[in-house]
């Protein structure tokens, strides 16, 4: 293990940007789903563009059948967390596509929460939509994470795609669950540029998942740097997808050094061969981070959290 591995292993670390279904490794679907190959598995993990991947990713989240697959997939997912010494975790559930594939939220959710419970991870959740899926599926999730609101929700998002679901169409959705308690989490400025990143400001953004498309917009950069908004920020995802045409040429050290706040986040980690860790690794070997500055991140990742407050800040950080 080099030194900066063992320095980044060993940091204390939140992880606010993370889908439990993008979460699968290919061995666990093929567990889950044992007509099919690994080598099947791993070539879906393998896309050449965002329109690929979200195409494999509801064709993993489609395997999941059953409240007994959620609550497999969430102990691994779990178990890997703490490997890494994260503390926290607000974990991602795609409830729009299990309302939209008419399942049982409250059976799965229920099994979550259980193994969560388990886990000496603590774990938040928040619920999200597919933009393109429209408004009224976005709504229905809104008042389901409400409805769990007291119970480990604490936060309502958008993901999926920006060009076919534009923010204007969920205004009222969010205005509906801040003013019931829960935070917001749009995806934005990952496949669209910084105009979208505006528009889920207008949403009322508390953070924004991705959001690199500010990077073209000094005075975007300037707003969420004195909003103190943080940008979600997962540079293999961007890689893998495409968004960015290399890592050479992700912006986060330009967002960084602009003073836009910011958070390493892992995304959907096996779906783009990352770790948290990895993360963290490639803004140190890539992106001339230093310990100093990795450290400030991992603070920051609690700093940004939505219920950090509940527990001290490490006291190494
Ligand atoms: N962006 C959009 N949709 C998604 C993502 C993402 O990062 N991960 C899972 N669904
Ligand atoms: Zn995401």
């Amino acid at each position: 293990m080099s030194a900066m591995h063992k320095f980044i292993q060993a940091l204390p670390k939140a992880e606010l940007h993370l889908h439990l279904e993008g979460s699968m490794e290919p061995e666990t679907l093929v567990e889950i789903d044992p007509a099919l190959s690994l080598g099947e598995a791993q070539r879906m993990y393998r896309y050449a563009d965002f329109a690929g991947f979200l195409a494999s990713y509801v064709w993993a989240v489609r395997k999941l059948t059953e409240p007994k697959h959620y609550a497999l997939i969430a102990r691994r997912l779990l178990e890997r967390l703490h490997q890494q010494n994260v503390l926290y975790a607000e974990i991602t559930l795609s409830a729009g596509v299990i309302l939209w594939r008419q399942q049982n939220l409250a059976e799965i959710y229920q099994a979550l929460r259980e193994e969560a419970a388990k886990s000496p991870v603590q774990v938040y959740w928040v619920f999200d939509s597919v933009r393109q899926f429209g408004v009224e599926l976005a709504q229905t999730v809104a008042e389901r994470a409400v409805e769990y609101a007291g119970d480990g929700v604490v936060a309502f998002g958008i993901g999926g795609d920006e060009e076919k679901g534009p923010a204007k169409w969920f205004h009222e959705v969010f205005a509906f669950t801040k003013r019931n308690g829960l935070r917001a989490v749009p995806h934005a400025g990952e496949t669209v540029g910084p105009q979208s990143v505006w528009d889920a400001l207008d949403l009322g953004a508390d953070r924004i998942g991705h959001g690199i498309a500010a990077a073209q917009d000094e005075a975007l950069m300037r707003h969420l740097r004195n909003a103190n908004i943080p940008l979600e920020i997962c540079i293999s995802s961007n890689v893998c997808t495409g968004v960015v045409p290399s890592l050479r040429d992700h912006p986060v050290r330009r967002l960084y050094d602009a003073g836009v706040p910011i958070v390493l986040n892992s995304d959907d980690p096996p779906m783009f061969q990352t770790t948290l860790n990895g993360e963290y690794e490639i803004a140190a070997r890539h992106f001339g981070f230093t310990e100093n500055e990795l450290r400030g991140l991992a603070a920051n990742s609690f700093r940004y959290a939505f219920r950090y407050r509940q527990y001290p800040v490490p006291s190494n950080l």
